[in-house]
């Protein structure tokens, strides 16, 4: 596997720490060790999350192509549009943001607060618009592209999570060998690695990263789109293209993804009853923050599967958090009451 060949500008402090979950683990029996990989503290860009390490392997090709702008898009409260954000801050370019209406929430403050909040205080150029959830290309991300071109910008098109862009999944590449380094270190061996998806890259790289020492299938999706068939598909395609870019040395094939459907819903962006389990647990056990969208949905996935006995006895389960915190005060009025 060939990785190194891209380049790769830092955003983010370095490898992320793993954390022992202790509390969490013996909460559930103590009998499957939990930890945390924790990319929701990876960068002091913003608070970071995965897609700055999805980001570090886009932006050189932003600057070799001499562009000026960058363009992303993503829900009211996306987590990507506040990283591109921030990214181009830290880099001197300009950004425009598409937001979609993705969530069938409406906190008084939705639009105010959180994510959104930030992306404007870094200066984005924050555009709102009413189209639903789809995790494909959208015509509002295009139009905002040639609005660019039109006022004599150059701007780099960052799709939805990265996802649908050729280098999306290098990131999560490199997170897999950065995971094999420090299971050197710490002397631990993880059996599964447990990972929300929705636009599919974060565990399409994981899964090329961990193809490369045959744990391929022990990388557990958990879906958060409520619309897993899609997720699914994205997730497979961009596997496979990113095994063929790195040079893996094998195809991707379907049994390689696995991708739990039990916990996304009712739809995206809406916690359920175990969701929010997930979030109060979790943060009152071990001062850990997840968000009712996406962490909280996989830390339900994960939990769940130890109370089911999916996990062998003895395992050591590694769960990825990939952030997401800043859109908790969107959701406030779930949480008046704690
Ligand atoms: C906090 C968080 N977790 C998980 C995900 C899902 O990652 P992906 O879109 O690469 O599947 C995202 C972004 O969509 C996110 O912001």
């Amino acid at each position: 596997m060939n990785l190194q060949r891209f380049s790769r500008y830092p955003l983010t402090f370095g490898p992320t720490p793993i954390q022992p979950l202790k509390r969490l683990s013996a909460h559930l029996g103590g009998k499957v060790n939990l930890w945390a990989k924790r990319e929701d503290c990876n960068s002091g860009l913003a608070f970071g999350g995965n897609k700055t390490r999805k980001l570090e392997y886009l932006v050189p090709d932003a600057l070799e192509q001499g562009c000026d702008t960058l363009v992303s898009i993503g829900g009211i409260q996306s987590n990507q549009t506040r990283q591109v954000a921030a990214v181009a801050a830290h880099l001197g370019m300009k950004c425009v943001l598409v937001q979609e209406n993705w969530v069938n929430y409406s906190d008084a403050v939705y639009d105010r607060v959180g994510n959104i909040e930030l992306s404007r205080i870094m200066g984005a150029d924050v555009r709102l618009v009413p189209d639903g959830f789809d995790i494909g290309i959208r015509k509002s991300w295009e139009d905002a592209l040639a609005s660019v071109r039109e006022a004599g910008g150059k701007p780099y098109a960052i799709p939805a999570g990265c996802s649908e862009h050729r280098l999306g999944g290098l990131g999560f590449v490199g997170f897999a060998e950065e995971v094999r380094q420090q299971e050197a270190e710490l002397g631990v061996k993880f059996d599964y690695i447990v990972v929300c998806s929705v636009t599919g890259s974060t565990q399409a790289g994981m899964i090329v990263g961990f193809a490369a020492d045959g744990r391929a299938d022990r990388v557990i999706g958990i879906d958060a789109s409520a619309k897993p068939d899609a997720t699914r598909a994205q997730i497979l395609r961009i596997a496979k293209h990113t095994g063929e870019l790195v040079d893996l040395g094998r195809p991707i094939v379907d049994q390689d993804v696995v991708l739990d459907t039990r916990y996304g819903g009712p739809e995206y962006g809406l916690p359920n009853d175990g969701t929010l389990e997930a979030i109060r647990l979790t943060a009152r056990l071990e001062g850990m923050l997840t968000d009712p969208v996406y962490e909280g949905k996989s830390m339900h996935g994960m939990i769940d599967k130890v109370r089911l006995g999916e996990f062998p006895a003895g395992s050591n389960v590694l769960y990825a958090h990939l952030g997401g915190a800043p859109a908790l005060s969107a959701y406030s009025f779930i949480f008046r009451n704690g």
